[in-house]
């Protein structure tokens, strides 16, 4: 079998991912393998493609080994995809999988986005490998890499796919327009001319929808907006995965993104996103945006600060997206004002996420974090604290915020559950189980109580 490695790390060679793949080499070593280190040639990629193209039409089997980053797969590897649809290179009848290693933190939107991609190429799919960056080091790490390396060989040699139905939404997309633009009442304890909403975008001359989509939203919101073009600001690179700014707090590159991100970004009330949807994601500008606030760390400095999207394409067929967008704004504490696309009545929804934002500013609404946000800070939480060494301003941050909230630091809890499990084996305390439950709500009761006399 003709076995090609899609390299997508910026490390290259260096690459813990790419460590498995010549772990799988070494035992699966008749056949014949090839890589391209996407993630570390992509600037050279980008002027001749050549090669890359040769490689691609030669395999029979593709692998997709890349770190995880920020929800998905490294920016260079979103381009790389780019210019292989950019070229329409015909990789039907092939098959693919994918191999990443991360902290498991959202790796399951980033295996999704390969996957839809790999969909899109026409390429057979075959279900991927998601690692713990140290599982390969661990003797159940190597047997689960070396099984599912021998499972992707029998699902080629057997013909063994995923086949999937296409859900793809063709229905027209609407240009945003400025008729009737409604008008914000006015409070006189609210000073919205202190508030400033980020606009932080990524169009072209081309992108005329998307245009229209953020001249409403301008014209509608009742605040300043700071418009940031992400096409307009020189980007040196995409993140390399270094850690330079691990300890630091400094990037590598000079070209001033961190002084964009803070004193234009960050420092506003609001943020809103604008983007067309591109190979089921925000494209590759817009990842490159993302990955390159890795000089932030982990710190989630904008908590509390609501964040909108304006999305010019068909969001409804996109899950992986939208679960992203919530995964997104969950984890750093932002409260989602909304998501207008241009599927259908696209003024309304702008008004809509002008309206949202505005009450969210207003009143400072807040909800508690599900499941995305309290499963995600988890992972940063164990993350951090094992690594404080090195992540000095994340630890700093994470103890200044109460983020340490290790279940083993309630003790009046785990206590507690040893008292009321020793009752639950007497056949005494069971029979009065329905009174303990009854006991459990007199806490909720007094709540309740209190607010029916108006005292919360
Ligand atoms: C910019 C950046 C973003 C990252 N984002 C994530 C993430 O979203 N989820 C996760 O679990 N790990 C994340 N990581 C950790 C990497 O996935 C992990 O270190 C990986 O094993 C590196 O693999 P490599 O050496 O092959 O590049 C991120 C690392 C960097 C540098």
């Amino acid at each position: 079998m003709k076995i090609l490695v899609i390299n997508g790390s910026p490390q290259g060679e260096n690459s813990i991912t790419y460590q498995t793949m010549l772990y799988a080499q070494a035992l699966y070593g008749r056949h014949e393998y090839k890589v391209i280190h996407a993630g570390a040639r992509i600037k050279q990629l980008e002027k001749d493609f050549t090669e890359a193209e040769d490689m691609l039409k030669w395999a029979d089997l593709l692998v997709f080994c890349y770190p995880v980053y920020t929800f998905l797969a490294p920016s260079q590897l979103h381009r790389f995809i780019e210019i292989i649809k950019e070229k329409k290179i015909n990789l039907s009848g092939k098959y693919a999988t994918q191999v990443s290693t991360s902290k498991h933190f959202y790796d399951t939107t980033a295996h999704e986005y390969i996957r839809e991609n790999c969909h899109d190429l026409g390429l057979s799919y075959i279900r991927g490998l998601s690692a713990d960056m140290e599982d390969l080091l661990k003797k159940k790490g190597q047997r689960e890499a070396k099984a599912f390396f021998r499972h992707v060989l029998w699902s080629v040699q057997n013909g063994q796919k995923e086949i999937v139905a296409n859900n793809r939404h063709e229905a027209p997309l609407l240009d945003a327009t400025l008729n009737n633009i409604p008008v914000f009442q006015k409070k006189d304890n609210i000073h919205r001319s202190d508030k400033e909403i980020a606009l932080v975008d990524d169009y072209g001359e081309e992108d005329h929808t998307l245009k229209s989509m953020i001249d409403r939203f301008v014209k509608t919101v009742p605040y300043k907006v700071e418009v940031v073009n992400l096409r307009e600001f020189n980007f040196f690179g995409g993140c390399i995965g270094c850690f330079n700014c691990a300890a630091s707090g400094v990037c590598i590159y000079k070209d001033g993104f961190d002084v964009l991100l803070r004193d234009r970004i960050q420092k506003s009330d609001a943020t809103v996103y604008a983007f067309k949807i591109k190979d089921h994601s925000m494209g590759y500008r817009f990842k490159l945006y993302d990955d390159r606030q890795f000089c932030n760390g982990h710190r989630t400095v904008t908590m509390g600060k609501p964040v909108g999207y304006l999305i010019d394409g068909h969001l409804q067929a996109e899950n992986n997206l939208k679960t992203l967008i919530e995964g997104r704004s969950q984890v750093g504490g932002n409260p989602l004002a909304g998501v207008a696309t241009n599927e259908l009545d696209v003024d309304a929804q702008i008004d809509m996420l002008c309206k949202e934002l505005d009450y969210i500013l207003v009143h400072k609404y807040k909800q508690p974090a599900n499941f995305y946000g309290v499963g995600g800070m988890k992972i940063f939480r164990d993350l951090i604290y094992k690594m404080q060494g090195l992540m000095r301003e994340d630890h700093r941050f994470y103890k200044e915020h109460g983020f340490y909230d290790f279940p083993q630091k309630d003790k009046g809890m785990i206590a507690g559950m040893y008292l009321v499990g020793a009752m639950m084996k007497s056949s005494f305390f069971k029979k009065k189980a329905g009174k303990m439950t009854e006991g459990m709500l007199l806490p909720y009761k007094k709540i309740i109580d209190n607010a029916r006399k108006g005292k919360c």
